[in-house]
Parts: structure tokens; sequence; C-alpha cells
């Protein structure tokens, strides 16, 4: 029997013992005049026309129906009558597309429909498992750009992701246009050097290339235009209170001691040997500061919805601020973790009052958080996460040692990536409702330039995407490494670079605590400059 090599795997599907459909260049597509975004993707991968009123029928045919069970849902059925898609929306049939062009050959991607196709006779019934199907890339690390960015949102909707998280603040860099504070660009957006050996290793070493870059607002409303063409909200973060070195070396006075500071070179935490800095939480003028920052990413990102980070704030500075300890005694707070709490909380209460949601890392959200901040969860303080997403506050999944994208398979295994069930065993079937989906983060403090930003997330977001997309029940790894062979075909014609399976099937198996500590000591090129070779 034809096997369906779909990647995210399909929900429900019914091929036909016999019956096949063919189409070919002469053959006609039929859509909705309100359905733009599915009919353009329709007519850019096939490479056909639309159907005219004199010829009406149309081989390949989108249609709205109302009785199709969700928004995001599309039924799509080849008989006799040719191909059909059904859905509510024009998301559900843009979704509908994306899984016919998986059913088409790989050289469409390039070429189009050029010579005849056969497909199966077959009824396809298919819909998301999570509302929440994230992808995260850092640009604060390396800068990639206009062009790179909406080819990574191209990317993401061919696996039906519906969420871009984006990066856009650390320590290492600043990469939004702030009209009100042009400093965060004119100098938080360059650094000097960067480290390029491991995060553990014990010396750092430095290449000594310039990174720098920004987006403009206007190009911001460009590419957040182009992610809603693919059904994909974008949602920026700034990462506050710590990860803010680039911010406070444009502002230093939003800082505790006020000093001039560069920005950072160092790999994760800017300086493993230096106490990182965070934002004073003690002066008004952080806050004044920083709600006029919220204010403009608000009117620039419609999903409205911002990240507030809020991880790997060590509070050794806030110990010792004067402006910090006057505000824990202000406000009868007991420690600096309830300091972050009120600092977050009333950020994210600006956030609130424009009718905006809040996301923040689980470790920066101590006991008196505000429960409206949706969780997301990836490392530290699990218990205290699991306890909240209990008591009904939502949260997205994220385990670094499964789901962060430049992790080496060495070190974590694409099956485990894939085998990651977010709905974990400590919380009941009611409980997990509260988990909205997974997201995939990417850091890319060794990542510098689009082979190797692709070359990260192939295969490995595809894992991913599976689990956000489809049933737990209808998921088998041995079947999605079948599927994937036929989807690297496709990734090849698109030119994507992505992982050699030589290479993620050397490292099948599970990771083991030592060898994530030493991965992460190791070259952390290693297995890209051996498996490009060998590719
Ligand atoms: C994180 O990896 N610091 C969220
Ligand atoms: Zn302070």
């Amino acid at each position: 029997m034809t096997s369906i090599h779909i990647v995210p795997k399909i929900n429900q599907i019914e091929l036909q013992p016999r019956g096949e459909y063919s189409l070919g260049p002469e053959s006609l597509l039929c859509f909705p005049a309100d359905c733009p975004r599915a009919g353009r993707l329709l007519m850019k991968m096939t490479g056909l026309k639309t159907q005219t009123a004199s010829d009406p029928g149309g081989a390949i045919r989108l249609e709205f129906d109302q009785q199709v069970q969700q928004d995001e849902g599309y039924v799509l059925t080849i008989d006799a009558a040719g191909v059909l898609i059904r859905a509510k929306s024009d998301r559900g049939l843009f979704y509908g597309v994306q899984s016919l062009r998986q059913l088409l050959p790989a050289s469409i991607e390039t070429t189009g429909i050029v010579a005849p196709v056969v497909l199966p006779y077959m009824r396809i019934e298919d819909a998301p498992r999570f509302a929440y199907r994230g992808f995260m890339l850092d640009e604060a690390r390396h800068f990639f750009g206009m062009q790179a960015v909406k080819r990574v949102l191209d990317l993401l909707a061919l696996q039906k992701l519906n969420k871009f998280h984006w990066h856009l603040s650390d320590h290492q860099g600043w990469r939004i246009e702030i009209k009100k504070y042009p400093k965060l660009t004119e100098i938080g957006s360059r650094r000097s050097k960067t480290q390029r050996n491991g995060l553990l290793a014990l010396k750092a070493v430095y290449d000594h290339q310039e990174v720098s870059g920004f987006y403009t607002q206007a190009q911001i409303r460009e590419i957040v235009a182009y992610a809603a063409d693919n059904f994909i909200d974008v949602i920026p973060e700034i990462d506050l209170p710590g990860h803010s070195t680039a911010a406070l070396a444009a502002y230093p006075e939003l800082s505790c001691d006020g000093m001039a500071v560069e920005v950072g070179v160092d790999v994760g935490l800017a300086s493993f040997y230096s106490l990182p800095k965070l934002v004073c939480a003690g002066k008004e003028a952080s806050f004044t500061f920083l709600q006029n920052v919220l204010d403009e990413l608000i009117e620039l990102f419609p999903a409205r919805t911002i990240h507030l980070g809020s991880d790997e704030a060590g509070k050794k500075v806030w110990q010792n601020c004067p402006d910090c300890q006057a505000r824990i005694k202000e406000q009868g707070l007991k420690d600096e973790n309830e300091l972050q709490d009120y600092f977050i909380n009333r950020l994210a209460r600006h956030v609130f009052d424009q009718g905006c949601a809040v996301i923040g890392w689980n470790d920066g959200l101590f006991a008196h958080s505000d429960d409206r901040i949706i969780i997301q969860n990836w490392f530290h303080a699990y218990k205290e996460t699991i306890q909240k997403i209990k008591a009904g506050q939502k949260a997205i999944m994220s385990p670094m040692a499964s789901y962060y994208l430049n992790i080496p398979f060495r070190v974590s295994s694409l099956k485990q990536s894939y085998l990651y069930e977010p709905h974990v065993p400590e919380l009941t079937e009611k409980e997990a409702h509260n988990i909205l989906g997974v997201e995939a983060p990417y850091w890319t403090e060794f990542v510098n330039n689009r082979a190797k930003l692709e070359w990260g997330m192939f295969p490995r977001l595809l894992a991913i995407s599976e689990t956000a997309w489809t049933e737990r029940n209808n998921k088998n790894y041995e079947d999605f490494e079948n599927r994937l062979a036929v989807l690297e075909l496709r990734l090849d014609q698109l030119g994507v670079s992505h992982t050699s399976p030589l290479c993620y099937k050397k490292y099948r198996q599970f990771s083991n605590p030592l060898s994530f500590i030493f991965g992460l000591m190791d070259d952390p090129d290693r297995e890209f400059k051996a498996y490009t070779k060998s590719a």
C-alpha cells in the first residue's frame, strides 16, 4: 500500500484500496477570493493557474465548510472529482495546502507541477493537538537579518508551527529599534568580539570580528506582516531584569551601580567569571524606561503577547544596591526573589492593562509572581512550575535537554526530542489542559550564518513539530524517521541545510547527565564540522 510521508504526521487518514487522480501542468485551481493566504500558497507551490469563470471545476479546490470541527483543522479528499480541501477558515485551508504540498513530489519546490503526478484516492481529517506550536530564535547572540528570518518563517509554516518567539535582547546584543531610546541600538547592537569555545570551557577563546545589526521598526512591521501571511504570531522577548547588559551598555543609569559596561562578548550569562548586572529594581527610572519600551513593542506586535524573560538573574547586585534594598523595605518583601516578582509583576501589569498577554521563563517566576503570566518551562524550579500549572496557571513546555536546538545530538538524541511528552505524568488530564503547547528555543552563541542556523533546526525541530501537531497515540519514532527521509529530499530542493542522518542516527541513545555537562564543555561546532563534509 502507498504510504503517506507527511511531517508532522496527519491525525486521521483513510487510503482507498484503489483509484488514483492525476494532476498535471494543465490542471486548474479553484478557491474563494476570501482565502488569500491559502490560495497564494497553493499557486506558489503548484505553479498552476486558477480556473476562469467559463471553465468551472478545478482539479484542486479549496472550500469553506463550517462543519469542519476545529478552527485550524481541515479535511482533504482525493477522488474522481480531484483534490478538495475544506476548512472553516483560511488558516485551516492553509494547513490543508501544506499537507497537499507534501503529497506532491519534492521537485515542485523548484519547478511547480510540470509533469503528471498521480495521487491515490484518500480522505484526510486533520487538526492540531496544541494551540501553541512555537519556535524561538535568539538574534541577540547573532544577527541573521530580514531575508533569513523570512525564510525561517516559511520553514515554520511548512511544519504547521504558528508562534515565532523572537529573542531580541540579551547581554550580547539589542536588536530592535526603540524610537524613544536610540542608544539601545546605536550602542547595544554592536559588540567587538565573541567567545568561540564551549559554555563551560575553563578559558574563554575569542574571535575578534565585530557583530552588529538591528531591525528598524519598519522592518519589524514587514516581518510581522510576512509571518501573519503564514499564520504565525510574532512574540518579542525583551529579557529582564538579567540578560540585559546590551541595554545597560547603552543606558548605564538603569543598573544598580550606574557604571559603564560593554555589550557582553561571552557565552550565555555574559561572563562566567564576573557578576552579571541586572536592571535596578529600586530606581523608579527603570520602570519608566521599560514601560516606554513595552509601549513601543505593544504597538509593533499585533499578536499582543510580550515575553519578559526573567531567567537567570543572579541577585548579588541587588543584594548590594541601596536602591533595591530600599525597595524591598518599602514593599515589605522578604528577599531578592520577591523583589524579582515585584519587578516582573509591575511590568506585566503594564502589559496586561493594555489587553496583552505575558510570558516568562519559569526559573524567574517565584512564589508571588502574577498567575496570569504564562510560564515557559525550561529548567530549574520544575516542581514549583508543576504546582502552578496544577493551580491553573498556563504553561508552554520547552525542556532544555530535549528541545534546545543548539544542543548537539551526541548530548541529546533526536529520539529524545521526539519522545518528550508535554503532558508530564505529574499532571492529571484536566490539569494538563493548562499546557498551551510546546516551543523549541534556539540559542545562537555558536550559530553565525544561515547554513548553521538551518542545520540546527533540521531535523530536530520537525520532531518537536510532530509533538505539537500530532495526537500522542498517532506518534511513532521509527515511522517518523521513515517520513523524515522523504521530507529531507524536499529540504534539499529548498536548499535548506540540515543535519545528515549519519549524524543523528549515530547518536540514538538517550543522553545522560554526564554527557550533557561534557557536551557543554566541548567544541560547539564538532558535529557541524564533522557532518557537513559527509552530508
Ligand atoms: C534560558 O535558557 N536561559 C531560558
Ligand atoms: Zn538596584
